[in-house]
Order: C-alpha cells, then structure tokens, then sequence
C-alpha cells in the first residue's frame, strides 16, 4: 500500500513547527533491498535497527506526539543493509480516524513513540493506549492486551531485565482514575502483576526506572486540567519520586521529595549502599504556557535516592542540552558508566543538534560526535554490542542523522570506542526520515 496523503508546506514559516522541514511526514511505504555502503558494516552486526516516529496521515494533528506511527527498518546482516518503512496500520491511517477519537479507548493507539521485543513479541508503544504487535517485516498483526490482564494504558518505555527476562511496566491516566498502575510480566511475556499507584493527580509520566529491586515513578507536576486544556506545569506542586519492590505494592512505595521539574527520560538508575543512583534528562520546565511550550531544554542530573534516610540530593552532571539518552540495554537497572544521547538546541525552540554525546559518570568527561555544520541534525543514538559477552561499551552506536542543507539523511554506525571519530559505516538513503522517537537493536534469532 502507498498513502498519499495532502500536508501543508513544510518550507513554509506559517506551517506549524511539527509539521515543518525535517518533522514534516513522509508519503510512502518503500522497501530497498540493497543500499550502497559509505565504509564497512561490521560483520558482527546481524540482526535489525528498528525506528518509530510520528508521521500524521492525512491530517495535521495538534501536537507532534499525535502524529500516526511509522516504523523506519534496518535489517543489517553481512555487511548489507536492506530498508523499509510501514506504518503502523492501526484505524489513525487505514481508517482517517482523527486522533481525539481514539482517547478513552485503549485499543486505539497511535503506535508511534518506541519499538521493543519482548518474549518474541515486537511491541510498538505510545503511553495512552495498548500496545500494537508487529512481526520483523513490519507488518502490522494488531493490538495486545497480554490476553485481557492489561486494563490501563502502556508506557512507551517498558524495562525489561536481562537476568530474569522479566518486563517492568506502569501505565498513566488522565481522564480517569486510577492515574498509576505498575506491570510485570514474566519472561514469557505473561501479565502477572498489577498494582495501582495512589498519586494526587493526573500528572504526565513519560518514562520511569528500575533497579535490580525497585521501580522508581516520577511523580512531577505536568498536571492535567480539563479547563486548561490539557497538559500544565505547576511549579507550586513540587516534585516525588516513588520508591517501591518490583514485587511490592502501593503500599510498600517510599516517596522522595525533589524540587519541581520536568523529566522525560531516565537514563538508568542501579543500587549503591544505602543509595539509589537515578540519571536522567531533568528540565526545570516544559508546557508551562500550554502544551506546544517547550520550555527549557533538558541535561543529565542526578538524583541520589538515600535509603536510610529518605533524603534526596540533586546534582547537574553537566549542562550541555541534550535527551533520547541510551545506554548499554544489558545494563539496566544494574550500575552503568556510559550514557549516550543527542544534542538539542538551546532555548525554547525545538531543534536536534548535529551531534550526539557519549557521557563517561565514572570520570565525569564527555566525549561529541559531529555530524557536520549548523545544517546537520542528529537523532537518538542506539548502542549495540559487538558480541553478547562484550564490555559495556564494546560496540556501535547507531544513528540516523539529517542534513538541512541537501535534505538527506544517513545512517551512521559508530565504533563506541572511537567516538569522535568517523563513521566505520554510512548508508545515505534515496529520501529522508523525519524526526521520530525511539528505536531499538533486535538481533537476529
Ligand atoms: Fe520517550
């Protein structure tokens, strides 16, 4: 199938920001058997570097979130990169629904914020809805409700541990309560714990984390308001964060008093002595003025989470602006050192970099790969290891980049050892690939 569908100008200053330049959406579903190599794929990389982001169908939505989803697939094998992009085939493209028509009924999602596997299953996410289920070809087989145990929404940023293969997950609502429920499913992908989460109100909760023992909920004032409209920071509300078993309940969860912030991403917490280490992209504002505000742009902060004494301290790791922070995903929940993310412009507008950082929180130090001039502009970066037993750090990152000045956009893979340097491989593909969301590395079975 191939959508044409009308867009406004993307060049055109009146054209609202999520629908101009690079996020502007795409038309077609392609597939390109075989692209021409700039370098050399490492032959370890054997298996699929999925994107998803928002690609509205035919209407212009009020907000770049609300776009439809459109996975963009790599599938990397022998030093060969195939392509091809579907949308999520959800009612939002097959059907021209409008978006507002599917809040309150979690079957209909939009799919279009991340892309995971779990126990088999490639699950495309948003974090108002259910989950949608692809297969490794991008077709679309429908949407999940883990056989009818899910009743709440799904975060988008599922963790899933690589000891016990188990997936940690919550769930937010706006409209009704419960406004929090916390998820755990087996290594087989069964739903077999759910827990409410008793919060005071509808707040927004994009992302959360884990430990080896705890989930940890972000309970920041992004507070929702039907006479305001939607979404608004409220200062005055101050800032928790949640500290509960991952197999205990509402009851067990010890709530940290941090000042009033905004985080969209966590980038990994573990367990040190008596302390919880929290890393996340932390702003001290977002939609403040109303939802297409962006506020202050995010950088990495740390919080240390005292068990002892349940206190909590916060600390800059540095100021450069940057989110879609990643680390070595066999190390989550567990004590990491590396983090990579991509650069954001500073200020209220928003705008990728043309660079992405590789943060050492052992030594403090910062390593930048550049993509080029002003005109280039760098997504979220995505580490792969070269072997399953391979350090942290012992790999590629993979990254898609664009470039204002030709249109073009390129997949970079990156040795992460040699961070600054050029791309062992690039891949420039025939059209671009808007701005999106999250990825993820599936190796091939
Ligand atoms: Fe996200």
């Amino acid at each position: 199938m191939t959508a044409i569908h009308e867009h406004p100008n993307r060049f055109s200053a009146e054209t609202p920001w999520h629908m101009r330049g690079n996020y502007a959406p795409i038309d077609d579903e392609a597939t390109i058997e075989s692209l021409p190599v700039k370098g050399k794929i490492p032959v370890e990389l054997n298996g699929s570097y999925l994107r998803n982001g928002f690609n509205p169908a035919g209407r212009v939505p009020a907000h770049w979130f609300f776009g439809a989803g459109m996975i963009h697939g790599f599938d990397i094998a022998d030093g060969k990169v195939a392509y091809r992009n579907r949308y999520v085939h959800t009612p939002y493209v097959d059907q021209d629904m409008d978006m507002m028509e599917g809040i309150g009924d979690l079957t209909l999602s939009p799919a279009n914020t991340s892309i995971i596997k779990h126990a088999g299953r490639i699950l495309a996410l948003e974090e108002a809805h259910f989950p949608w289920e692809m297969d490794i070809k991008l077709n679309t087989l429908g949407c999940v409700d883990f056989d009818g145990r899910l009743k709440t929404p799904m975060t988008a940023h599922p963790k899933i541990s690589q000891k016990t293969g188990e997936m940690f997950f919550f769930g937010y609502q706006f409209l009704n309560e419960p406004f929090l429920t916390y998820h755990r499913t087996d290594a087989a992908g069964t739903l077999v714990q759910s827990e409410v989460i008793d919060i005071p109100r509808p707040v927004m909760m994009h992302d959360f984390a884990v430990t080896e023992n705890y989930a940890l909920f972000f309970d920041l004032p992004i507070v929702f308001s039907m006479e305001k409209g939607g979404f608004r920071f409220q200062r005055d509300l101050g800032g928790r964060i949640g500290v509960m078993p991952l197999t205990g309940s509402n009851a067990d969860v010890r709530w940290f008093e941090v000042e009033a912030c905004t985080v969209f991403h966590s980038i990994n917490a573990y367990e040190q002595g008596d302390e919880i280490i929290l890393q996340v992209c932390r702003a001290s504002s977002i939609m403040e003025h109303g939802m297409n505000d962006i506020g202050d742009q995010s950088s990495p902060w740390q919080w240390n989470l005292n068990l002892k004494t349940g206190k909590a301290t916060e600390t800059q790791l540095d100021d450069r602006t940057g989110d879609f922070p990643r680390i070595d995903d066999r190390l989550v929940g567990l004590p990491s050192r590396f983090g990579y993310m991509a650069g954001l412009m500073e200020g209220s507008s928003p705008g990728f970099l043309g660079e992405i950082y590789k943060y050492d929180m052992k030594t403090g130090g910062v390593e930048t790969h550049s993509f080029g001039g002003d005109e280039a502009n760098a997504f979220e970066p995505i580490f792969v290891p070269s072997s399953p037993d391979a350090g942290e750090d012992e790999g590629w990152i993979i990254c898609l980049s664009h470039d204002d000045s030709n249109d073009e956009t390129t997949l970079n893979i990156i040795e992460a050892q040699n961070f600054e340097a050029e791309p062992v491989a690039q891949v420039v593909l025939p059209r671009r690939i808007p701005f999106g969301a999250h990825g993820s590395w599936i190796s091939a079975e």
